[in-house]
C-alpha cells in the first residue's frame, strides 16, 4: 500500500481524472475527502471507496470559494485527523473560440475556477501541514495546454500556465518545510470536459484530429492521470518538487 496512513484531499474527485485519482489513491491505503461542486457526484464515489472497503467522505466546494475551501480542509481534519495530499485538480474547460470574442465575466470565472483555488487551497492547507510537522504534498492537474498551446482555447491555456508558474514558485516557496509540489500536464483526455474541446464540428472529426497530434495515438485516460499521480504523492517521489510531469504520449516532445 502506497499511501497507507495518508488522508488526501481530491478536488474536482466527482468525475474524470478526480475520480480516477480518489480511487486509486484509496485503493493504496489513503483514506479520501471527495470534494467536488457536484455534491451527489462526489457522494457517490467516495460511496463506491466504502463500499470496496476503503475511507472516504465527501464534501461539496466550490474551489473558488475561501469559505469552502477552508471547510474542505476541516472536513479532512475533522473525518480523518489529518492531511497530507491535496490534489488540485478541479477545473473547466471551454469551447474554442478567438480570444477577441470571449466573454469578460467567463475569462475572470475561468481564472477564478482554474487558478485562484489553488492559490486558497494552498492558503488553508499549508497551516496544516506545518501545524503537523511531517512536510506534505500539493499535487496540482496542469495540462499540456500550459506547454504546446492549441489555438482558441488562449483564456483555458493561460490558466494553465499561471498554474504552472504558481505550482513550481511555490515548489521553492515550501522545499525546506518538505511540502512537495508538483503538476501533471495531461494531454487531451477521454472524460466529461472533451467535449468542450472538440467544439460544436463533427466530433469524430475533431477527436481524429486531437488523436493525430498524439504520437502514441490515444488519448489520456483517468488511469494514465491516476498512476501518474499516485507517484507523484507517495515517497516514492519524495526528492521530486517543481515537476511538471508530461502524461501525454509523447504531444509535447
Ligand atoms: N480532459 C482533458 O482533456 C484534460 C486535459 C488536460 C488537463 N485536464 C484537466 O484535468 C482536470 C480534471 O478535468 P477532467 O478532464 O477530469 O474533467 P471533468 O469535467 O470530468 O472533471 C472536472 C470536475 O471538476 C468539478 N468542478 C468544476 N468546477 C468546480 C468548482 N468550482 N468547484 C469544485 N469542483 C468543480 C466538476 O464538477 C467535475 O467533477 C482539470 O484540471 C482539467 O483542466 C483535462
Amino acid at each position: 500500500m502506497r499511501l497507507q496512513d495518508k488522508v488526501a484531499i481530491v478536488t474536482g474527485g466527482a468525475s474524470g481524472f478526480g475520480e480516477g485519482i480518489a480511487q486509486r489513491f484509496a485503493k493504496e491505503g489513503a483514506r479520501v475527502v471527495v470534494a467536488d461542486i457536484n455534491g451527489d457526484g462526489a457522494e457517490q464515489v467516495a460511496q463506491a471507496i466504502r463500499d470496496s472497503g476503503g475511507g472516504a467522505v465527501a464534501c461539496r466546494v466550490d474551489v473558488a470559494s475561501d469559505a469552502d475551501t477552508r471547510r474542505m480542509i476541516e472536513t479532512a481534519t475533522g473525518a480523518f485527523g489529518q492531511l497530507d495530499i491535496l490534489v488540485q485538480n478541479a477545473a473547466i474547460g471551454m469551447k474554442p473560440t478567438p480570444l477577441v470574442e470571449v466573454d469578460e465575466e467567463f475569462f475572470d470565472r475561468l481564472f477564478r475556477i482554474n487558478v485562484k483555488s489553488c492559490f486558497l487551497g494552498v492558503k488553508h492547507a499549508v497551516p496544516v501541514l506545518r501545524r503537523q510537522g511531517r512536510g506534505g504534498v500539493i499535487l496540482n492537474t496542469v495540462s499540456t495546454a500550459a506547454l504546446a498551446p492549441r489555438p482558441g482555447l488562449a483564456p483555458y491555456n493561460s490558466t494553465k500556465g499561471a498554474l504552472l508558474t504558481l505550482s513550481r514558485t511555490l515548489a521553492l516557496e515550501l522545499a525546506a518545510e518538505n511540502i512537495r509540489v508538483n503538476g501533471i500536464c495531461p494531454v487531451a483526455g477521454e472524460t466529461a470536459m472533451l467535449p468542450d474541446f472538440l467544439g460544436d464540428g463533427d466530433q469524430e472529426e475533431a477527436l481524429a484530429r486531437f488523436r493525430a497530434t498524439v504520437p502514441i495515438g490515444r488519448l489520456s485516460t483517468p488511469t494514465d492521470v491516476a498512476n501518474a499521480a499516485l507517484f507523484l504523492a507517495s515517497d516514492e517521489a519524495e526528492f521530486l518538487t517543481g515537476v511538471m510531469l508530461e502524461v501525454d504520449g509523447g504531444r509535447c516532445i
